[in-house]
């Protein structure tokens, strides 16, 4: 029989139960907090959630973790990052400070130009270094799924390495790691200074670089940035059509900056997610609302450009709409690992409550990834992903904001992360 695991002495298990889909409307109002509950983990799943002395008594050799009266909740699922990049764009966030906006910055060339160009020049295994500590960074901040998206490379063979990166990452870290393929993240500067350019880089991405990465199974996702000034709603569609032939599920970069008729394309390809939606429209509310994708909301990005209009969190809700949360962690708009402050953010700039704030950012979050049958969840059959905080009520976890209060995590019932956490305590 495989080694058994059961948590206990947690003051509160916050198990996020309930149907294995995204959470909408009311159904966000719960989190389900216990409290005198332990949790049984065998072979890598959650195998019960019961009384702690009834699971004592069922499962005598099971090895004890002690929670030590601290808050046990589900590992935390990232469904929006971008952490395959070379050096670090401080520069660009003083230029802003003086009023040149995100996409003024980036027609100067810098931007995701930047990173483009750094990205270029490194290979698999300095990208493979310094994304590794990135995603263990993540992993103290309670994230056990994480996607990651290419999207810094922008040609056949720097986004094959990229997301060879991804590949090598999911493989080495005990955290599960989702790819997406972002080459429709820009118009690389060489197709833009070229009159037909555009036209023949979405060619590129069609017909050159979707076949390989199909082929070679690299990414369960793509993505556009489909946004006034990068990809239009026509292109992306063309990318995204093509991508959902090629067997790949859509998530979108949607109405970040300005409406654009992005998010009414995420409802009409159904894409699992459409994100940012800064700038969504009525329309675009109402084709998510319809399709059932879920809003991505990523307020670290808001904060970090300085902008006061985050997305409208609970106008979505009243739609209908189930919202996720994530960091967006990004060299250009988003160099944060801190999930819990994102969570922070979701309550203070988006209104959301602690619980479901929580949930945005467990059960809706595999949701965006499609996930929503084995990560999310502290329950039977789930896979055993726990963080384990130094905290006693979940509504501190938005409320100590920007601390480090994860003390250890588990992913399918190994170690994620181990701050100082005795994993074997006598019985
Ligand atoms: O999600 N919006 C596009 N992509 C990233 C930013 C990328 C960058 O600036 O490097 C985002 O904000
Ligand atoms: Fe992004």
């Amino acid at each position: 029989m495989s080694e058994q695991l059961l948590f206990v002495n947690a003051r509160q298990l916050v198990t996020c139960e309930g149907p294995p889909r995204a959470r909408r409307g009311s159904e966000m109002n719960d989190a389900g907090v216990r409290t005198g509950t332990g949790v049984l983990v065998e072979g890598g799943r959650i195998a019960r959630v019961d009384d702690e002395a009834m699971l004592r008594r069922a499962a005598p050799q099971a090895r004890l973790v002690d929670c030590e009266g601290g808050l046990l909740t589900p590992g935390f699922v990232d469904s929006h990052t971008h952490a395959i990049f070379g050096r670090a764009r401080y520069e660009e966030q003083e230029l802003r400070a003086t009023g040149v906006p995100y996409m003024e910055i980036a027609r100067r060339g810098g931007g995701i130009h930047a990173s483009v160009r750094d990205l270029r020049t490194r290979t698999e295994q300095e990208l493979f270094e310094l994304a590794a500590p990135r995603l263990r960074s993540l992993a103290a901040h309670g994230v056990t799924t994480v996607e990651v998206k290419s999207g810094y490379g922008l040609t056949l063979e720097d986004e094959l390495k990229s997301l060879r990166v991804i590949a090598r990452l999911a493989a080495t870290l005990p955290m599960r790691v989702r790819a997406t393929w972002l080459g429709a993240h820009e118009i690389p500067i060489e197709f833009r200074e070229r009159a037909n350019g555009r036209r023949e880089y979405v060619e590129l991405l069609v017909h050159q670089m979707l076949p390989v990465i199909a082929r070679e199974k690299l990414a369960s996702y793509a993505d556009v940035f489909c946004e006034p000034g990068v990809f239009t709603v026509a292109e992306s569609r063309e990318i995204l059509t093509a991508a959902r032939a090629a067997g790949l599920q859509l998530k979108l970069h949607a109405d970040e900056l300005a409406a654009g008729g992005a998010a009414e394309l995420a409802g009409e390809l159904a894409a699992l997610s459409a994100d940012h939606l800064a700038a969504v429209s009525e329309e675009g509310i109402a084709a998510l609302a319809r399709a059932g994708t879920v809003a991505t909301l990523l307020p670290g990005t808001m904060l970090f450009l300085g902008k006061r209009d985050h997305a409208p969190a609970r106008r979505l809700m009243d739609a209908g709409v189930p919202v996720a949360l994530a960091t967006d962690f990004n060299p250009g708009t988003s160099p944060t690992t801190n999930f819990p402050l994102v969570l922070t953010l979701g309550v203070s700039q988006l209104h959301l409550s602690a619980n479901e704030a929580m949930l945005a950012g467990t059960v809706n979050g595999a949701g965006a990834l499609g996930l929503s049958d084995r990560v999310g969840q502290i329950a039977p059959g789930f896979s055993a992903d726990l963080v384990l905080w130094e905290l006693e009520d979940v509504r501190e976890l938005p409320y100590w904001y920007g601390e480090g209060r994860c003390r250890a995590s588990w992913a399918r019932g190994k170690p994620c992360h181990v701050h100082h956490l005795a994993l074997t305590f006598p019985r």
